[in-house]
């Protein structure tokens, strides 16, 4: 079948902040096969390419002068490899369907990750976590296919070099590969994770509770995509040295932090922002979400510049209260593909 490729597309439907913008062209593949065409494409050999899931950490800044990707890649597949649960995912499906998937078929693991926006492909890449958990955990390798070799390749949970937000396809692998799968390992003789406060006072600590009261907790915090416009975190819980974390938290005996390993301390971005009096600030169309100031939103009429003016504002906030700099965790595209912060900030 050959590719229906779209000119001039309208990108505000193919990410969750849906801000105005379009690209030069976009299609949507549905196989491993279809993506190394699609990239291959004569008429766009010299054409910027971008490969998007759903579009849940999205923020096109400018109009994209280039080929957009869109991964469709399905597949849902357990294997049973006696001691666990073998679980795989095309790249394309959508991470929550298939936890509530997996949950149904009576596998459990994935409860903790309830309602996070966005593809199973796009995990590995930040390395999705909430309550507790993070994918790494349960990762036992990722499909990819490689872009220079037009390969197929399996990496395994090792060679995807995971951190908080962070991944190989992050850093070196970044651009020079797309992911196609996903395979999870999941224990059979699985035990809850409780340890996040919200989950803590569960009576009933099966998986489906759990999930539940993910859910809950997510809607209760975080605003719907479909609803009003947002990307989940804007930003990254700060991780700083303890030296400056303790002496943070000798100025400010409330703050949140949580030990981040190697002489560094995690502080909560959230409460940085509402402590900086941003929380629920807003900019024209965009704004700081009232229940959760990690989260910005587009309150309908927003902008990509109302965005980048706002996440300025607030970066700007921080660092003169707090002497901490935030950096965005969402993913910035400009014309011709991902631009770093630094780039807005300076
Ligand atoms: N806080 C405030 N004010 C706020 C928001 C938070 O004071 O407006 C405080 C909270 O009271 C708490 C601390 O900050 O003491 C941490 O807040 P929370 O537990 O809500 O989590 P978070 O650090 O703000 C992270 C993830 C979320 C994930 C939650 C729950 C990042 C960047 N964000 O948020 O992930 O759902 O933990 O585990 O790590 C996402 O990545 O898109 C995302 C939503």
């Amino acid at each position: 079948m050959s590719l229906n490729i779209r000119k001039e597309c309208c990108l505000t439907p193919y990410h969750s902040f849906r801000l105005p913008g379009t690209a030069l062209a976009l299609v949507e593949v549905q196989s491993a096969e279809e993506m190394a065409e699609a990239w291959s494409l004569e008429a766009y050999a010299s054409s910027p390419k971008l490969v998007l899931g759903s579009g849940s950490n999205t923020v096109f800044v400018e109009r994209f002068e280039g080929l957009v990707i869109v991964n469709r890649i399905k597949g849902r597949e357990v294997i049973d490899e006696g001691a666990d649960w073998l679980v795989e995912l095309g790249a394309g499906e959508d991470w929550h369907e298939a936890v509530m998937w997996s949950l149904s078929l009576g596998i459990s693991g994935l409860e903790n990750l309830s309602l996070i926006p966005g593809t199973a492909g796009a995990a590995p890449v930040q390395n999705i976590g909430a309550y507790g958990m993070e994918l790494s955990d349960v990762c036992a390798y990722v499909d990819i296919l490689d872009l220079e070799q037009g390969q197929l390749r399996r990496l395994s949970q090792e060679e995807c070099r995971f951190g908080y937000r962070d991944s190989i396809f992050k850093g070196e692998l970044k651009g020079r590969v797309v992911i196609v799968g996903v395979g999870l390992r999941l224990a059979k003789a699985w035990s809850p994770q409780l340890n996040y406060g919200p989950l803590r006072d569960l009576s009933d600590t099966c998986a489906h509770a759990i999930a539940e009261r993910v859910m809950r907790v997510r809607r209760e915090k975080l605003p719907d995509p479909s609803v009003l416009g947002n990307a989940g975190s804007f930003f990254k819980n700060p991780v700083v040295p303890n030296a400056v974390g303790k002496d943070l938290q000798s100025r400010h005996p409330n703050m949140p932090a949580y030990p981040a390993g190697e002489g560094q301390m995690k502080l909560a971005a959230g409460w940085l922002i509402e402590q900086s009096g941003m929380k629920g600030a807003k900019h024209h169309g965009v704004g700081v979400h009232q229940d959760q100031a990690l989260v910005l939103v587009n309150h309908g009429e927003g902008t990509a510049e109302q965005l980048l003016a706002l996440a300025t504002q607030v970066v700007k906030r921080v660092s003169e209260r707090f002497g901490v700099v935030l950096e965005p965790e969402v993913r910035l595209l400009n014309r011709l593909g991902e631009q770093c912060w630094s780039h807005y900030a300076d």
